[in-house]
Formats: C-alpha cells, structure tokens, sequence
C-alpha cells in the first residue's frame, strides 16, 4: 500500500519543480506494521488535534530502494543459502570502484573489512586506538553516539563546539577551542564528514588544518563518512580525510556506508578503510567477541547499490535539493526560529534559541512543542544542544509540505 499525500504545486519559482522529479519518490510505501524504528515512535501518540504525528526525526527515508538493490537481494534470496558469510569477493572492490568514481580517492580494496554498522565499528575503533580513560574528541552539535559510545567503551568524550557563521551560512570550527582540547588523554578524533547535524562539508584547508593539529598531538582521525554521497551543494565537493596527502590521513581509519543514500539502514551493512595492516589484524579482537558478521542481503544490496546505483541517486539528490528548499523556506517564515541550509545530508538543524527565550518556562520545549501540532523531530538535547531541533527531508515532498505546516503551526 502506498502513502500518496495530495502535493500542492505551488513551487514553481524554484529551479527545480515538482514535475522536474522522478515519480518514484514523490509517494512512498506505508511503513507501519514493518517495525520501523522512525514511524513506530508515534503508533500510540497522536497531536492535539487528534491526528497522527508525522515522524521526521531518525535519519531514514521513506523511499523505496532503487530496483537495482532490490532485484540484487532478489538474487541473493533466490540462492537460497545464508550460511555464515564473510566479506564477499566484489563488496570491496565495488567500494574501491565507487570511491574512486564519486571522490577520486584509490583505496586498495584489501583495506575494506565489513562491518555491521558504523555505530559498531566507532566503538570498535575506541578500543583498538586507545585506553580506558583516553579521550575521543569531536565536533558537537553531534549525531548522538558520538556522545555516549566514549562512556560504554570506558572512555571520555571530548566534544568541541562548532560555530554557526551566518555570513557564511555555514557552520564552522573553532580553531582554539580545538587545539585547546588536544590534551595528551585524547587519543582520537571522531570526526562526522559531512557532519550530522549541521550538514557542513568540510573543505580542504579545515580538513588539512585538522590533519596538522592531529599529527602534532598524535591523534588518530577516524572519518565517519556516511554521508559522502548525498552532497546537496552543487559548489561543494566531498573530499575524503584520508584521500589528503598528509601522514594523519594515511594512519586514519575511515567508515563509509550505502546505507543513507540507498536507503538501506535496515541491512546493517557498513565499511571500515584501514590502511594499517597491523591495526586490520587486531580489528576483530578488538570487538571483543561482541561483533556479529555482516549478513548476505546487506553485502548483496551494498555492492549493487556501488556499483550500478548512482542515477537512481541522482534522481534522489534532485528531490532532497527541491525538499530542502521547501524546509529551508518554510523555517524562515517562522518569527524566532531560524536555520542554516545543509551543505550535505537530508538533514536540517533547526535553532529555536531566540522562541525559547520568548516563552515562559514549562511551555518552551520545541520538540514537545511540534509533536503536540503534529510533527515528530528529533530533541537537540541528544546531539548535544538542547535549544535545536533536527528535521529530517528524506520523504516525499507532499508528506513534507504537510509536516512543514504543521511545524508552522507548532511556533505560532
Ligand atoms: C554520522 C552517522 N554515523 C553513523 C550512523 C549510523 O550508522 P550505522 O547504522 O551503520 O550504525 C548515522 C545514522 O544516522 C550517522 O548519521
């Protein structure tokens, strides 16, 4: 059954208009009853008006994967074997392909180890790139496990406030405080590239900057770069840390994944790039016995979607451009709440600082707030910065319209 919202089309002074986008995401598959983590959240909640509070918050879409990924699980169903399975033959060298493609950057695919999800394979490399104690240092705002992983690993979380610059419209970091944090405790750097929640894509001189402060303070970078392929800004290219010429990118460990931009969280399939040969060897000890293998399907779907997968992505960049037009828009028509467009990700961070101040306290919670007109985003509270909220675009643009009005609704 499909979920089919009336979309107004209104929108045509933009560049892009709806007509412009590929039928297949303008509707999308109704979610309820498939365990989804996103729309299960609301099942036994609904707004004050009594309707069902639309769920734009965890960080999936509600499309469907393109036919490619689908017709390779397929394929891989109709084996009909799911034995114990191992990193298969074409997974790394899809990946090495893909990468070289999409960022320029030559890997040699005897660096890629499978892994279950990105999640796993930070705390992974907390134990493997330092000690109970150490720190692990990184940009916050910040995608929520940033935060809390340090703690389960018995480490200490480092995190460095990003400024917002809003003559750049963009957020950027604070050199000082940065350098300020590099104590000889901390030992890594998670770094989020492009950065969740903000959306920034770093550029090469902050990316060598941080490349330099590391190797003086002998940090080991690793890159979280899952969202490398959904680059909005058709000024802004996505260049990998450990593509830099620069000794603190060669001992970097990078992760990347299909799972954003294809759609395919669900699978648990993700990339960890470790050049170390040595660091490659003590990466399964390191997971301590806890690490499951990566499942066939997710193998299956993510070597189709490298490899056979970038016009259905391209038709997908399209709608998020028109999606984040229509949020970005939609945000700054509301008095005191305010955003800087995303460079990168389906993902909009949302200050809602200046409302805060002018309500009275108990009636100044944004996320209770928009989950009471309807809408269900995610609290800035987890990635650190109470005062934000975090928007997610990655649906169809009519179900995104009727969320940005009822977020309207919400701060008036
Ligand atoms: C920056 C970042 N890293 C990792 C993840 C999750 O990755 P995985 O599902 O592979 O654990 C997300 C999901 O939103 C993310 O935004």
């Amino acid at each position: 059954m499909f979920l089919s919202v009336r979309h107004d089309t209104d929108m045509s002074k933009r560049a892009l208009k709806i007509d412009d986008l590929a039928e297949e995401f303008l509707r999308c598959p109704d979610r309820h009853g498939t365990g989804s983590e996103k729309w299960d959240r609301y099942l036994d909640r609904s707004s004050s008006t009594g309707k069902e509070i639309l769920p734009l918050w965890v960080a999936d879409m509600d499309f469907q994967s393109p036919d490619v990924v689908l017709d390779a699980i397929r394929r891989r169903t109709d084996h009909g074997v799911f034995g114990y399975t191992h990193d298969t033959p074409e997974f790394a060298q899809s990946l090495t392909n893909h990468l070289h493609e999409q960022h320029n950057w030559q890997i040699n695919p005897s660096w890629v180890i499978g892994v279950p999800g990105i999640v796993t394979g930070l705390s992974i490399t907390a134990r493997l790139l330092s000690q109970p104690g150490d720190g692990i240092l990184t940009l916050s705002p910040i995608y929520p496990p940033f935060l809390f992983l340090p703690k389960l690993a018995e480490r200490k979380s480092v995190p460095v406030p990003m400024h917002a610059d809003a003559s750049a419209q963009r957020w950027t970091i604070d050199w000082e405080a940065l350098e300020a944090a590099m104590t000889p405790d901390v030992k890594i750097f998670w770094l989020c590239h492009p950065h969740n929640p903000t959306g920034a894509v770093f550029t090469r001189s902050e990316l060598l900057r941080i490349a330099e402060l590391c190797e003086r303070h002998q940090v080991t970078v690793v890159s979280d770069e899952i969202w490398d392929d959904l680059i909005l800004d058709d000024d802004v290219q996505h260049i990998p840390f450990a593509s830099l010429d620069h000794p603190a990118a060669q001992r970097s460990i990078t992760f990347v994944a299909a799972s954003k931009t294809w759609n395919i969280a669900g699978l648990g399939c993700a990339a960890a790039i470790v050049p170390n040969e040595h660091l490659r060897k003590q990466w399964r000890q390191a997971g301590g016995g806890l690490v499951p293998m990566v499942n066939p399907l997710g193998y299956a779907a993510s070597e189709a979607a490298w490899k056979d997968g970038d016009p259905w992505r391209k038709k997908l960049l399209d709608v998020l451009h028109y999606n984040k037009q229509m949020a970005v828009d939609a945000v700054e028509k509301i008095q005191d709440v305010s955003c800087i467009p995303p460079q990168a990700t389906y993902l909009l961070w949302v200050d809602c600082t200046e409302w805060i101040t002018h309500r009275p306290p108990g009636q100044n919670h944004p996320q209770k707030t928009c989950e009471a007109a309807g809408i269900g985003l995610s609290n800035g509270a987890d990635f650190g910065s109470p005062n934000f909220l975090r928007l997610n675009f990655g649906c169809p643009p009519a179900l995104l319209q009727e969320g940005l009005k009822r977020l309207q609704n919400a701060f008036e």
